[in-house]
């Protein structure tokens, strides 16, 4: 068995080995002066089981052309297996035409991985479970809210006080999810309704949050909109506090400045995506999921 990083999040690579008990595998990525992207397994892995580490994050098509070639160069090296552990899966969003004349980027990006050579996918809450259908191999789909459930826990937050919130209707399967396992906590959600791509525009709160502990749940924020104008009506709506709980930190601006403008008590988020250090802000906790 060998694990080899992409660029993308070495460090949770290193985590992941670590616990592993063995090295990261030896790779050279290196950038063209055009942009191209060259890459060299730098160990035979004939025979091996090979684990390829690179999340789809920003810059997204960068990192996932660099996932390809890593699977390319690993076939080509007569890997006996290749499994691309994808941390974040970018373009999942793209799920659907949701217009006549889209594309179905999340559709696409899964035929580009299987074409690539990869053999399985293990991945971290991807946005829409239905891309785990648009692929032909088997894809392991794990979930980061384990361990954000657990540092839950830890705060020892009287069940009475809690509401899990969704911060839009499409998020209540999993923010229900989520109360179920923090005792059957009641659920309120956030009728949002968006106005364009990254714009949303929040509506009202079903459900009841006066006087509770909001737990806003989300697999992402990408510019932070939805969940900090959610935090700011469930504020309205009088809840005594906030947090945020979601799994990968997208973090495209403003969303630094919008999550920490004060509205939230905590914004908990996981490690699939690293988070440059002028990007931490007080508020913010990051859990490791390796
Ligand atoms: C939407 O369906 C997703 O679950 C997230 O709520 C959304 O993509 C977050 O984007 P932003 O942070 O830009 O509002």
């Amino acid at each position: 068995l060998r694990v080899f990083s992409g660029s993308a999040n070495k460090a949770l690579a290193q985590e992941v080995t670590h616990y592993l008990g063995m090295e990261l595998g030896s790779i050279t990525s290196k950038r063209f002066a055009d942009g191209e992207i060259y890459i060299q397994i730098q160990e035979s892995i004939r025979g091996c089981d090979v684990f390829l580490i690179q999340p789809s994050c920003p810059p997204v098509n960068d990192n996932l052309m660099e996932l390809l070639i890593m699977i390319d160069a690993c076939k080509r090296a007569s890997a006996r297996s290749i499994t691309a552990v994808i941390p974040y899966y970018g373009y999942a969003r793209a799920d659907r035409k949701v217009k006549g004349r889209e594309s179905i980027a999340a559709k696409l990006t899964a035929n580009l991985i299987t074409e690539a050579g990869a053999d399985r996918v293990l991945a971290m809450d991807i946005h829409s479970g239905q891309c785990v259908g648009y692929f032909d191999i088997p894809v392991d789909h794990i979930f980061g809210e384990s361990v954000i459930l657990d540092y839950l826990a830890s705060k020892r937050i009287q069940t009475g006080d809690l509401a899990v919130v969704s911060p839009d209707v499409g998020g209540v399967a999993r923010a229900r999810g989520f109360a179920k396992k923090l005792n059957d906590a009641p659920l309120a959600i956030v009728d949002k309704r968006r106005s364009g791509h990254n714009m949303s525009e929040v509506m009202n709160v079903i459900g009841d949050v006066r006087g509770k502990v909001a737990v806003l749940v989300d697999d992402m924020i990408d510019t932070a909109g939805t969940i900090s104008q959610a935090a700011k009506v469930l504020r309205q709506e009088g809840a005594r506090e906030v947090y945020a709980c979601t799994t990968h930190p997208v973090f495209s601006p403003p969303a630094i400045e919008r999550l920490s403008s004060g509205v939230f008590e905590e914004v908990i988020v996981t490690n699939t995506i690293p988070i440059a250090p002028e990007n931490i802000f007080p508020e913010l906790t990051i859990l490791s999921v390796a």
